[in-house]
């Protein structure tokens, strides 16, 4: 073959594809696209105009230019089209070669394409990336998961195009399968998490604390200097100094109130009832979506059930820091339980640390409480619950106050603060060494004689109520 060859393919030049190939080629690495769209095509080579790129809405073009063994990555959206792409991909690949999902795949298609692409002596990963469009370009963090070995072929550019923090790189080979798919998809619920959080501090600070948008901008910025320093604080900052085009107001007050979703925050919250782990505050942010999206009856219920009014002075700037400081801590702490246990379940072999440390940077759910994370699973690999570790319980400690006069104020004023509310409740229900369940018990088995268990014996017991 006289035509040059390219180290990286890429398939789907949207925005995101464009921008990570562009990235790719930023690294001396050569890329060739493959889009069935001309115009992307050519978007792809005005755009890369100088570099080492080029592209195609041919696939046999474009497997023909790729090198050995050939390193292609998926960039469409998650679903039948990964299907479709792979079926035209494979009858022109040989054995060795690699494909790589980098869309939101569900785990468990993942965990199917890898065995289907397997048996073809194809290697498959299911990597998330993390970071929209302008991680893309200039840095994501990216959660590849698949056969180690054949992980060694793609480390050296997924290495050199993920966002760096302390000169390390925002990527590792996370676990075998489908453990990169999961990890993102729990990225993302934590993710929800964190932005409906974020949302209700905002909620409070606008109708609790009467408080308008400039001074909720000082807020979040100041707010972004300090221990909550991270990319959705930061992002919140910058939203709230946006004026309108179209009136003469800000923008966020135009924007309608109804949270859309495109399904892996739901996916997690299903995922962790499947394995029994509590994540209340990601089943609280879906929850909020959907209640937000009953615009009509919302609004016919606030006649009905008018507001009683708060008085502005019983709330600071600085309590409420602490409660979503507080609420971030929890959540992630719920998020990471969650990848424990699916890593026993699934067998994925996850490090914590890992992850942690890849989260540091380039993600949506970056945060500079992810290196006390990171240090934390580096002191104790096997840590079972982030509050469980000595130092994140002296950060914790001093925040449960405020937490909890956020949460009251919140419920007294009539509003909704339920991802706080169910983040402080989990951590009231973890901290309680004897909870209420023993008359749960005791009504199981009142009612349908399903047996208890006794504090002060061994053994199963029955009793004739
Ligand atoms: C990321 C984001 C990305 C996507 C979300 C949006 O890590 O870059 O998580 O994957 O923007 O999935 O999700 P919703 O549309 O469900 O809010």
């Amino acid at each position: 073959m006289t035509d040059q060859q390219y180290d990286f393919g890429l398939v789907g030049l949207g925005v995101m594809g464009r921008n990570f190939i562009l990235n790719v080629t930023d690294h001396d690495f050569s890329a060739y696209g493959l889009d069935n769209s001309q115009d992307m095509v050519d978007r792809l080579k005005e755009e890369g105009a100088g570099k080492k790129v080029d592209g195609t809405t041919e696939v046999t073009e474009f497997v023909a230019r790729l090198s050995s063994p050939r390193k292609i990555m998926l960039l469409v959206p998650a679903g039948k089209v990964v299907d479709i792409v792979i079926a035209d991909l494979v009858p022109h690949l040989d054995k060795g070669d690699i494909i790589i999902d980098g869309g939101n795949s569900f785990f468990t298609d993942t965990n199917r394409r890898f065995s289907e692409l397997s048996e073809k002596g194809i290697h498959f990963f299911g990597s998330g990336v993390s970071g929209g469009a302008k991680g893309a370009r200039f840095g994501p963090s990216i959660m590849p998961g698949g056969d180690k070995a054949a992980y060694a072929h793609i480390k050296p550019i997924f290495e050199a195009v993920s966002a760096k923090v302390n000169g390390e790189p925002c990527v590792a080979h996370l676990g075998n399968g489908s453990a990169g798919n999961y990890v993102k998809m729990v990225h993302n619920g934590i993710e929800y998490g964190l932005m409906q959080l974020i949302a209700e501090s905002y909620d409070l600070m606008k109708r609790g604390m009467g408080m308008d948008n400039a001074a909720m901008h000082q807020a979040f910025d100041s707010w972004n200097k300090g221990r909550l320093q991270s990319f959705l604080v930061d992002i919140t900052a910058d939203i709230l100094t946006k004026k309108d085009d179209l009136t003469d107001g800000d923008l966020v007050d135009a924007i309608l109130d109804k949270g859309k979703q495109k399904g892996t925050g739901k996916w997690t919250s299903q995922n962790a009832m499947d394995l029994g782990i509590p994540i209340p505050t990601v089943d609280v942010a879906v929850s909020m979506r959907e209640i937000s999206s009953l615009k009509a009856q919302r609004v016919e219920a606030e006649a009905i059930y008018p507001h009683a009014s708060t008085s502005h002075s019983e709330l600071t700037v600085e309590e409420l820091e602490q409660a979503l400081f507080f609420s971030y801590i929890v959540s992630y702490a719920q998020g990471m339980q969650q990848l424990a246990a699916a890593s026993e379940e699934y067998g994925y072999e996850l490090d914590m640390e890992t992850i942690a440390r890849i989260w540091r940077g380039g993600c949506i759910i970056r945060a500079s409480l992810l290196e006390d994370m990171r240090k934390a699973y580096d002191r104790n690999p096997k840590l079972q619950n982030l509050l469980l570790d000595a130092e994140i319980a002296e950060m914790v400690k001093p925040l449960v106050a405020s937490a909890a006069k956020v949460v009251s104020f919140a419920v007294r004023g009539g509003i909704p603060a339920a991802a706080m509310s169910a983040g402080l409740n989990y951590f009231n229900a973890f901290r309680t060494g004897r909870l209420p369940m023993n008359l749960v018990q005791a009504q199981r088995d009142h009612f349908g004689s399903h047996s208890y268990e006794r504090l002060d014996r061994e053994g199963v017991f029955r009793t004739e109520w």
